[in-house]
């Protein structure tokens, strides 16, 4: 099986480009990749060198790159994406850009070759939000996006069914939860509190910090999506949750024990425009369809995610840096 990955060197791309090498030895990926800010080759240092790997610079609304990657391949998985809230709310152009015209080329050209199976992943952000005694979201739930992150998202989604039901495109869906774990780049709230202690520095939780997450350790979500890629049901969406709501200030208190901090870093700061007030996931249909459920606690995954950082020093650094950018450059150059 020959898989084409896009946004393979961000977080969850990078994490599920390891799980599947790990676990299929004779599956191939190509990874396409803009490597904007987000994207970091030193993600993918150690299989950099396999035969099975291939990363190919690009950008996913490039139809000529992209005619040319999809030919040659059965799977196209969609990971690449503008993630992060924040930046949307202060620029909303590359959220559009990327995640609705790059989803669109991508659904145009895996049409185009014979209607390719089309993996697409998406957020529960796209249901908008709860009050605190609303039952969680499911596949069910209308679309309500709030942001213009989700709002592009949901965007995206509504393309990816339309292709579907127009054109019988093998389309499947799946909107995850907050995902945490290795390669989290760290402008996210745990990989940031996670650094921002290790540095000595405070950490910034946005309004009364009662804001309600539900958290899923990446490698769950991997498995979830190997689940629906191998046996889910075409045209589907699936709901992936982590059965972790948490308060970010309990999680913000629990990384600081963790780690042996004091509660006097905390620092409550000015709230996020329209910031989602709670999110959460009824993951029935996976688990009942595909037989997934999330395997990782959320203590031990924060615990493991805390090592992980810990251990990897100098990849968070040369973030906060900005040199991870001159990878490419270094060691790509001449391939
Ligand atoms: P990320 O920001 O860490 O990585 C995104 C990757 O996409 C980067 O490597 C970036 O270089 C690449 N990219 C961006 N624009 C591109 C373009 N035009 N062409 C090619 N590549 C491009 O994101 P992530 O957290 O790994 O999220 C991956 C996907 O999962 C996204 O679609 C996101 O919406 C979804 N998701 C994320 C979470 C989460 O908690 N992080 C939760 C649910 C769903
Ligand atoms: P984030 O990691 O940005 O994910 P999302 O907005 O997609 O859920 O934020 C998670 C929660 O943490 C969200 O409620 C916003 C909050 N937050 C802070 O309180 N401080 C921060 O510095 C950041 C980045 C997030």
């Amino acid at each position: 099986m020959k898989l084409l990955i896009t946004g393979g060197a961000g977080f969850i791309g990078s994490n599920f480009i390891h799980y599947i090498l790990k676990k299929y030895p004779d599956y191939q990926i190509i990874n396409l990749d803009a490597l904007t800010y987000a994207g970091n080759l030193e993600n993918l240092k150690d299989i950099e060198n396999d035969s099975r790997y291939k990363f190919v610079k690009g950008d996913i609304c490039d139809k000529a790159l992209v005619n040319n990657l999809v030919k040659d391949v059965d799977v196209i998985v969609n990971f690449a994406a503008e993630s992060h809230v924040d930046r949307s709310i202060l620029d909303a152009e590359n959220f559009i850009r990327t995640n609705v015209l790059g989803t669109y080329n991508l659904l145009e050209t895996a049409k185009n070759n014979g209607n390719k199976r089309f993996h697409h992943i998406s957020t529960d952000e796209v249901f908008g939000h709860l009050e605190p005694n609303d039952p969680p979201f499911n596949e069910s739930t209308p679309y309500s996006p709030r942001s213009p992150y989700s709002a592009s998202k949901a965007s995206s989604d509504h393309l990816v069914r339309a292709y579907f039901n127009t054109y019988k495109l093998p389309i499947t869906i799946s909107n995850c939860s907050n995902n945490y774990g290795p390669y989290m780049f760290p402008e996210k709230l745990i990989p940031l509190f996670i650094t921002n202690l290790m540095e000595g520095r405070k950490v910034p939780v946005y309004g009364d910090g009662m804001n309600v997450r539900d958290w899923l350790y990446v490698e769950d979500h991997c498995e979830a999506i190997d689940s629906i890629i191998q046996k889910g049901k075409i045209g589907e969406t699936y709901c992936i949750g982590g059965n972790s709501e948490k308060p970010n200030i309990e999680i913000t208190k629990k990384i600081i024990e963790l780690m042996g901090k004091s509660e006097d870093s905390i620092e409550y700061v000015k709230d996020r425009p329209g910031h989602d007030r709670r999110y959460a996931i009824d993951f029935s249909k996976i688990k009942n369809e595909l037989g997934w459920e999330p395997k990782v606690s959320f203590e031990e995954g924060l615990r493991k995610t805390i090592d992980w950082y810990k251990t990897n020093e100098s990849w968070w650094k040369n973030i906060k840096s900005g040199d991870y950018q001159k990878y490419y450059e270094q060691n790509y150059s001449n391939r």
